[in-house]
């Protein structure tokens, strides 16, 4: 099952892909967490990446497309995916299904989740992440069991660079903009199924499992 998560920055999208692929046994691919990962290491990518990042703005999109082929070529990924930020233009979709054709492969379903502004940034301003494992925390509504530790590996939690008021705010508007026009292109697929991201997470995550469940039985 090759799955694509859509949605506005904070959403949900990676607290809830944490959860499916280790049900489904598909493997993640955060284009932010690989992005982030380049970073910490000093790469060439990382250092051109890191600017455009913490300003709240995408990163070019032949730098991504060429990290994406890269990536899904590994063996991790053979049994099914679940991209999680990626695609994000129109240009990095069609790359995508470009790419899809030449590995014969094809994505099943584009879940989009959908929260309202209001939200993101009460969100991402309290959000903690694990360096280690990438557990995502947040300080109200997620909380770890230890104040400012992950609960699997005792990692200090750390905030985000582009998690603050400003930066969401730019990284909403880059949303609008640039990324909400490819769930046009998925629905002319007929492949978007959208769900409501406001509420307990439990609770997104069995709607979210009911989607996946009529679409295995389906196909
Ligand atoms: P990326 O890391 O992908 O960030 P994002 O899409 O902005 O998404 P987030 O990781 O911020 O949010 P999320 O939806 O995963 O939410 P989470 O589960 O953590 O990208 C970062 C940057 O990298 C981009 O801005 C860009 O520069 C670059 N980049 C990446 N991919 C790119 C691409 N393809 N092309 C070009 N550039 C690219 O949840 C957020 C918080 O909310 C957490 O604290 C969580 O605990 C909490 N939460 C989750 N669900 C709920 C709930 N139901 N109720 C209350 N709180 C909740």
């Amino acid at each position: 099952m090759n799955l694509i998560f859509l949605g506005p920055p904070g959403a949900g999208k990676g607290t809830q892909a944490q959860r499916i692929c280790w049900e489904y046994s598909i493997t993640q691919l955060s284009t932010g967490d690989l992005l982030r990962a380049h970073i910490s290491k000093g790469t060439n990518l990382g250092k051109e990446a890191e600017s455009f990042i913490n300003a709240g703005n995408l990163v070019p999109d032949e730098l991504i497309i060429a990290l994406i082929k890269e990536e899904l070529l590994l063996p991790q990924y053979k049994n099914g995916y679940l991209l999680d930020g990626f695609p994000r233009t129109v240009p990095q979709a069609i790359a995508l299904d470009k790419l899809l054709d030449e590995l014969k492969q094809s994505i099943d379903l584009v879940l989009v989740l959908e929260v309202p502004d209001e939200d993101i940034v009460e969100r991402l301003t309290a959000r903690r992440t694990c360096p280690t494992c990438g557990k995502v925390y947040h300080l109200v509504f997620n909380p770890p069991l230890s104040e400012g530790k992950c609960d699997l590996d005792g990692s200090d939690l750390f905030l985000r660079k582009d998690d603050n008021e400003e930066t969401v705010t730019k990284r909403l508007k880059v949303y609008k903009e640039q990324t909400m026009p490819i769930i046009k292109y998925y629905q002319e697929k007929n492949l978007v199924q959208s769900i409501n991201g406001v509420g307990r997470l439990e609770q997104i995550y069995k709607n979210i499992k009911s989607i996946l469940k009529s679409f295995i039985k389906e196909k």
